[in-house]
């Protein structure tokens, strides 16, 4: 290959590398797309669930698998940020998901953490305005996002709309609902699984890919 055509790839290389560290929070790693235990590509078709390892996940870290063409974050909010997500429910449209979200979560997903251990968020990543996928910006008083207010979030950069860390939707925002939770349960401390309730009996694809393969 010309020595010039070796300097531009090079360069192309730098510059995304550049763009992906530029876009994460200072102090807070985000993996574009985590590497998960996917089952095969016929059965993730199918609605497949998908497995995640959270055993080396760290606060703060938010790692984003695809479930059924839909981006889900999963990520650990420290004491401080639940703290936080406690002192907002004056500024949120449906802090109790109790309005408008009533269909935004499972049933069994009842308090205002919006999952099913308060340190863990498992969130569907698709703006419930028309669809982009926010940017997550978890750090305090961010200045673009409102100062001191600005309690660490998630920021749709199409039309504004800003929701918190538990995915609940700020008031004013195009968004009209809260971020969808999907279904998911923890297999064990280090093991989610997305797209199974944590009472189901369902025989799921994951399990006969497997077998089918
Ligand atoms: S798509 Fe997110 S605010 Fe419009």
């Amino acid at each position: 290959m010309p020595e010039q055509q070796i300097d531009l790839k090079k360069r192309r290389l730098l510059t995304n590398a550049t763009s992906v560290v530029g876009a994460v929070g200072a102090g807070f790693v985000a993996w574009p797309f985590l590497s998960t235990w996917n089952p095969s590509a016929k059965a993730k078709a199918a609605g497949a669930p998908v497995d995640v390892d959270i055993s080396k996940l760290e606060p703060g870290q938010l790692v984003r698998v695809l479930y059924r063409k839909k981006p889900v974050w999963i990520f650990k909010r420290d004491k401080q940020t639940l703290a936080a997500l406690k002192s907002l429910d004056a500024e949120l449209e449906d802090p109790n998901s109790s309005g408008n979200s009533k269909q935004q979560q499972p049933k069994y997903i009842t308090e205002n953490y919006r999952s099913l251990k308060a340190e863990v968020a498992v969130i569907v990543g698709v703006c419930t305005h028309l669809g982009c996928s926010p940017t997550y910006r978890p750090e305090l008083g961010a200045a673009d996002l409102g100062g001191e207010s600005w309690k660490g979030g998630f920021y749709c950069p199409c039309h504004g709309s800003k929701f918190d860390l538990a995915g609940r939707v700020y008031s004013g925002a195009p968004a009209p609902t809260n971020l969808e939770i999907p279904k998911y349960h923890f297999v064990s401390d280090a093991l989610i699984r997305i797209g199974v309730s944590p009472d189901s009996h369902e025989v799921t694809p994951i399990f006969k890919s497997n077998k089918l393969t």
